[in-house]
């Protein structure tokens, strides 16, 4: 290697869930061209599937993210136009930049649909965070995940069982690499600072307009935190009015509950007649979507966490709060008490909900941190792309290897 050579990245982001794992992957570009041997150029685009300030913006400037280099403004539609237009926009921008890797997190529509563009332009693909598998067809995530990971040069794999899923879909060991969970740098270096805010502040400063008297609240004893935003919950009428029924007749009458509310999910509410219903009933705080230090902070402080996020899953697991996940799959089993994290799944049939959180709300906090979720896992990243465009010359006597694996 000599200190001419150069790379170019192009990395996408497009939904929430992604700012915080492309903040570290930034961060370990700039730290790795402080002293490394190859120059790495960075091109940041954000699709626009998110778009409102409280889903994007307030992400960008909280975890430091530089403001996308290119914006595709793609915005909220079907699936197939959320796709198709992302392709559309982002070939052109493969043609401009013609970069060496493209670089995909997650598993949104953003991720999937500009894989296939790389692909169709014969750029090379990594995934960040590549072999969830739910194995619920019915999730566009999962589709989404499938067709990343069959596409991709490399597989950035968050823990063992992952890997595993990929080498049992036939894909090849030299691909995949065991990173670790790059959310967990995310949450690494920024704990410290949520830590510093105060609970009362946030309630203030992101309760829905007209809802409570933040004076009122009176949050010295324990609280529950809920978010819900997958289709399966709040896109069918039935099934959120259960859920709404139980958490206003039932759960608020044991302990506080904070909803942070997506903007999906308040589409819903207002559509199925229930907004009146939460709005007005005792012991529920209604917020607005809240940024990334905020929402850890609650999570810190909460008795127990009811969720259909993979994030706030991961979140629980490290932080060790007691996670009810309304869902009846996973694609982070890791997660799961089965396998030493603090998430039970129990979908959304309001029977279950209510065992699992009669047996969940007595459980103390207890961390748990599966192998390689240390917060160093986006600067391995960086290193394994230089070391794959890179290879290591060999020396006299030692076997030619073109992409070695990290996998131990
Ligand atoms: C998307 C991801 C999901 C991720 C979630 C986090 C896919 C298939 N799904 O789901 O994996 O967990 O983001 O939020 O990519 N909306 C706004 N403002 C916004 C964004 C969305 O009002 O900034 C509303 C629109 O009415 C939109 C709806 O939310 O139609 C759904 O947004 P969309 O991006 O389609 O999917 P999410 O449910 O957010």
């Amino acid at each position: 290697m000599n200190s001419a050579e150069k790379m170019k990245i192009v990395s996408i982001v497009g939904a929430r869930p992604n700012f915080m794992k492309i903040a570290p992957f930034i961060r370990a570009i700039e730290e790795y061209n402080q002293n490394g041997q190859v120059k790495i150029e960075h091109v940041l685009v954000h699709t626009g599937q998110h778009y409102d300030d409280n889903m994007s913006k307030a992400f960008f400037e909280a975890l430091n993210i530089p403001e996308a280099d290119i914006n595709l403004g793609i915005g909220s539609g079907t699936h197939a136009e959320q796709v198709g237009q992302t392709m559309i926009a982002f070939e052109k921008v493969v043609w401009q930049e013609k970069p060496d890797w493209i670089v995909v997190v997650g598993d949104v529509n953003a991720t999937c649909a500009c894989s296939i563009t790389a692909k169709k332009e014969n750029v090379r693909l990594a995934h960040i965070e590549a072999g969830l598998r739910s194995r619920d067809m019915t999730m566009p995530e999962e589709v989404n995940r499938l067709v990343t990971d069959r596409l991709s040069d490399l597989l950035f794999t968050p823990d063992r069982l992952s890997g595993e899923n990929l080498l049992d879909e036939g894909i090849s060991g030299e691909k995949i690499k065991f990173v670790g969970n790059i959310m967990i740098d995310t949450l690494e270096a920024q704990r410290k600072k949520a830590a510093e805010l105060t609970i009362e502040d946030i309630l203030r400063t992101n309760c829905m307009e007209g809802h409570i008297d933040v004076r009122s609240i009176g949050l010295s004893s324990d609280f529950a935190l809920l978010t819900l935003h997958r289709p399966s919950n709040v896109d069918d009428p039935a099934v959120l009015t259960d859920i709404v029924h139980f958490l206003t007749n039932e759960l608020t009458k044991d302990m506080k509950l904070i909803w942070t509310v997506h903007p999906r999910t308040e589409k819903q509410l207002k559509a199925f007649g229930l907004w009146h219903k939460v709005l007005s009933a005792d012991g529920l705080i209604l917020l607005n979507p809240l940024g990334y230090h905020e929402l850890l902070r609650l999570n810190m402080a909460a008795k127990i966490v009811l969720t259909d996020s993979g994030g706030l899953q991961e979140e629980c697991c490290v932080l060790g709060t007691p996670c009810l996940t309304f869902r009846w799959n996973t694609e982070r089993p890791i997660t799961l008490r089965e396998h030493g994290g603090a998430s039970v799944l129990v979908g959304n049939d309001v029977g279950h909900i209510r065992i699992g959180y009669s047996q969940m709300r007595q459980e103390n906090r207890a961390p748990s941190r599966p192998e390689l979720w240390d917060g160093k896992t986006a600067a391995r990243i960086v290193q394994a792309l230089v070391s794959d465009q890179f290879p290591k010359k060999p020396s006299t006597g030692e076997i030619p290897q073109r992409r070695q694996s990290c996998n131990g």
